[in-house]
């Protein structure tokens, strides 16, 4: 019989083949490889199409904190012929990601009154009474998929009340979403799915931004002002396209990532359960150790030496940040999970003028999904035969099925019909 053969990161760095099973395989072992032995380096990436290009990788914590604040380094500037294609309707162009300050931050100002600490504090009873609705009817079956049954109607709902898309189409507005992100499924399928879905989404946006009682980043698009004139309708797509990219998986990845943790790691479960209070500080590890989004994509705007390597404008770049909270010399003992960190300042959700908007949202929601698990199911055991990896960890990084099961207990709520139906395409489709 053939040996296994093993892994050699140093190797695979060379030829990162993210969206590979191999990579999703051992991902770890290439995240913690970065910041130790090649916190700056050049590689072949696999691209979404399946040609390799080249890149420079930015992966060690210093390295990124040098380069990734400032917008005269690394660029996030789109081609022009991104945006002439948006403007004719032929692609959605994510915004603000494609763009570079101030530009971006007028497109993050009109995102943001909506996602801000506040923001989340204001939507924490709403998002509590759904965990709390979503946990209940499945309780007295003594299982639930903490993913399927709960995050992900959590976070696609919460996600339409942020935009101001219709509520009862949540299920349209995320399902492709996470079978695009994880290349799951016929890839031409997909793209035929995704021009389908674009259409329904401009039609939506239109119609919403003609209303009067528009509500959320949609209703605010209706007044904004970019650039000192009313915001286009192709500028309104591109925002809520990054907003349905953002909200969902990565909140959702987090929470399944976090359960199976604890699931295997039953003395980290008994710390939380005898000091709930530390709850936050836990989950600012899970999201330092299982960051969803591996990196994120820049340009070099000028030539630079960083780390002793010489890097050239124009130059792709994949600015690692999931790389960067495995580097030892910011994190002692980075592979690790520890919940008394004396300081966490992991760049899970970037560092820079694209700074994760929906952070203080997707903690919130963290929290109380785990809020919700130690109170009403501390005990749970997971159904390992029925945990189910994403396919293609390259954008999000985490898990599609996570099954538990624990002791029945009563309902504590009346049943709720409007709730049935709103899950109902989500069941059907099971
Ligand atoms: C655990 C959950 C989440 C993680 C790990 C995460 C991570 C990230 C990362 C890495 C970026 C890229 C920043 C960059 O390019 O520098 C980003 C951008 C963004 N995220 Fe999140 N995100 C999460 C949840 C959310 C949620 C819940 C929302 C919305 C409700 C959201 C909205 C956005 C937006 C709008 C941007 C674009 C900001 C810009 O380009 O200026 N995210 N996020």
């Amino acid at each position: 019989m053939s040996k296994p053969q093993s892994f050699d990161p140093a190797e695979y760095v060379k030829r990162l083949k993210v969206h590979s099973p191999e990579f999703a395989a051992h991902h770890n072992e290439v995240i913690s490889h970065i910041p130790q032995h090649c916190p700056v380096f050049h590689a072949h990436m696999e691209s979404f199409s399946p040609t390799e290009i080249d890149v420079a990788v930015i992966g060690g914590y210093e390295a990124i904190m040098a380069t990734a604040r400032d917008p005269e380094i690394l660029s996030s500037q789109g081609e022009p012929e991104m945006f002439e294609a948006a403007k004719a309707g032929l692609i959605s162009l994510n915004l603000p990601t494609y763009v570079d300050p101030p530009l971006a931050f007028e497109y993050r100002n009109i995102v943001d009154p909506f996602v801000s600490p506040r923001a989340a504090k204001e939507l924490e009873p709403r998002v509590r009474e759904l965990v709390r609705k979503l946990n209940d009817r499945m309780v007295e079956k003594g299982s639930l998929d903490i993913v399927q049954d709960v995050a992900q109607p959590l976070t696609a709902i919460l996600t339409m009340w942020v935009t101001g898309l219709p509520e009862e189409k949540w299920f349209f507005y995320s399902d492709i979403i996470h079978r695009m992100l994880w290349r799951d499924g016929d890839p031409l399928a997909i793209h035929a799915e995704m021009e389908a879905y674009r259409k329904v989404l401009r039609e939506d946006i239109e119609r919403i931004r003609a209303d009067p009682n528009a509500t959320g980043v949609l209703g605010a698009t209706r007044t904004a002002k970019i650039q000192g004139r009313p915001l286009e309708h192709w500028e309104a797509e591109g925002m809520l396209m990054l907003l349905l990219l953002g909200g969902v998986d990565t909140t959702q990845a987090l929470t399944g990532s976090a359960t199976v943790f604890l699931g295997h790691n039953p003395g980290h479960r008994q710390q939380i359960i005898n000091n709930p209070e530390i709850l936050p500080e836990a989950i600012e590890e899970f999201l330092r150790y299982h960051a969803p989004v591996l990196g994120t994509s820049r340009k070099l705007a000028k030539d630079v030496e960083v780390e002793g390597v010489k890097l050239k404008a124009g130059e792709q770049t994949l600015v690692c940040w999931a790389a960067a909270n495995r580097d030892p010399a910011a994190f002692e003992d980075p592979n690790e999970v520890r919940f008394d960190r004396p300081s966490n300042r992991h760049l899970t959700f970037s560092v820079g003028p694209h700074r994760c908007l929906g952070s203080h949202v997707a903690r919130m929601e963290i929290r109380v999904m785990l809020e919700e698990m130690f109170r009403l199911y501390p005990d749970f055991k997971l159904v390992e035969e029925g945990l189910q990896f994403a396919p293609d960890v390259a954008i999000i990084y985490g898990y599609k099925a996570v099954p538990l099961t624990f002791p029945p207990r009563k309902r504590e709520l009346p049943e709720d019909p409007q709730l049935e139906k709103l899950l109902a395409p989500m069941y059907a489709k099971r």
